[in-house]
């Protein structure tokens, strides 16, 4: 069960072009390809004739013709052509789903359309504002989709997941929760703790302080701004340097047990420097896989015995608040 009335990153706009790219989202088989325009075009992937999936056709003009007998489709979903028939039989049609080309990213909303408000999508804006650098991809994870956002907003992981990448011990960090408004924000704040190896990459001293600020916006987006500052006396001469990362992260659930981890690693500093850029793509590449194989591993156990009992502690608590707001959510249809 998942949460419709909401905008999902279906993908990254430059994976869309004029080619069909098929896509499974909450579960329904969705076809997305641009116009001769250049518009993007979500429709149900499942030719109203023979059910065949439209993303094995082509892209002619502004419609999409089946691969198997030609029937043709515009960006409505309105059958407009049926080869053989001077008429279009009533009601020949396909499902199309709004999409908004933001950000970066096809924003899908799965819900009816009249409900599709497109000033409800979350503000990436940090994904293509000239102001920021950003890098990112699209991680597929054979988990539930909730078992990323879990990982996402207990960042205590860190330290033991990550040791090797972007990993420094903060247990002892302090944790602030709020779940106002719609949304679930965390505050984790850790004082003189290991700088993380990134950050000595940069040039950053042995020791820093950090606090990181994860917003869950239901139902698959988590944003993580991260600040990183140099204690007083340690790094170069001058003042403390500061860092600043801000992680996006969309979590599009494809199956019960699978989904698109899309992310983009974006950032403030240094910004036309392309070996950072490079380099940021690469860590976050090793680190995410480090959290892929760990998350699909107990996904497993987890199909296994689905009801066995599991512990809450005090830093599960954003994802306990968020999994309240995804069951609102649905519950409200
Ligand atoms: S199945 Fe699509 S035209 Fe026949
Ligand atoms: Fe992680």
């Amino acid at each position: 069960m998942f949460a419709r009335n909401c905008w999902y990153v279906a993908a990254e706009a430059a994976e869309v072009g004029q080619a069909p790219l098929g896509r499974l989202i909450l579960g329904e088989a969705v076809v997305l390809y641009r116009t001769s325009q250049g518009r993007a075009v979500a429709l149900e992937d499942r030719c109203c004739h023979k059910r065949a999936p439209l993303h094995r056709g082509r892209v002619t003009g502004d419609c999409i013709a089946c691969g198997y007998h030609g029937f043709e489709f515009d960006p409505s979903g309105a059958c407009v052509r049926v080869p053989g028939l001077d008429q279009v039989p009533a009601h020949t049609r396909v499902r199309s789903y709004p999409l908004v080309e933001r950000y970066r990213y096809l924003w899908i909303w799965m819900g009816p359309a009249a409900e599709a408000d497109p000033e409800t999508i979350p503000d990436f804006h940090t994904n293509h504002d000239p102001a920021w650098a950003a890098t990112g991809t699209r991680l597929p994870v054979a988990a539930d989709y909730l078992l990323m956002v879990e990982n996402l907003l207990d960042l205590s992981h860190v330290g033991f997941i990550h040791a090797g990448t972007i990993g420094s011990d903060d247990t002892g960090a302090s944790i602030r929760w709020d779940s106002t408004a719609g949304r679930v924000v965390g505050v984790r704040a850790s004082t003189d703790i290991d700088t993380p190896p990134h950050n000595r990459k940069q040039g950053f001293g042995p020791r820093c302080d950090q606090t990181k600020v994860m917003t869950f916006l239901p139902a698959s987006h988590v944003q993580i701004d991260i600040t990183t500052v140099e204690r007083p006396g340690e790094g170069a001469a001058g003042e403390p340097r500061t860092m600043h990362i801000v992680l996006l992260n969309s979590m599009t659930p494809e199956t019960a047990t699978s989904c698109h981890y899309f992310w983009s690693s974006t950032r403030d500093f240094a910004i036309a420097d392309e070996s950072i850029t490079r380099f940021f793509h690469e860590m976050t590449v090793r680190a995410f896989e480090e959290d892929r194989v760990m998350i699909e591993a107990q996904q497993r156990i987890i199909s296994l015995a689905p009801d066995a009992p599991t512990v809450t502690v005090a830093g599960d608590l954003g994802g306990v608040q968020a999994r309240r707001l995804v069951n609102r959510l649905i519950a409200r249809g």
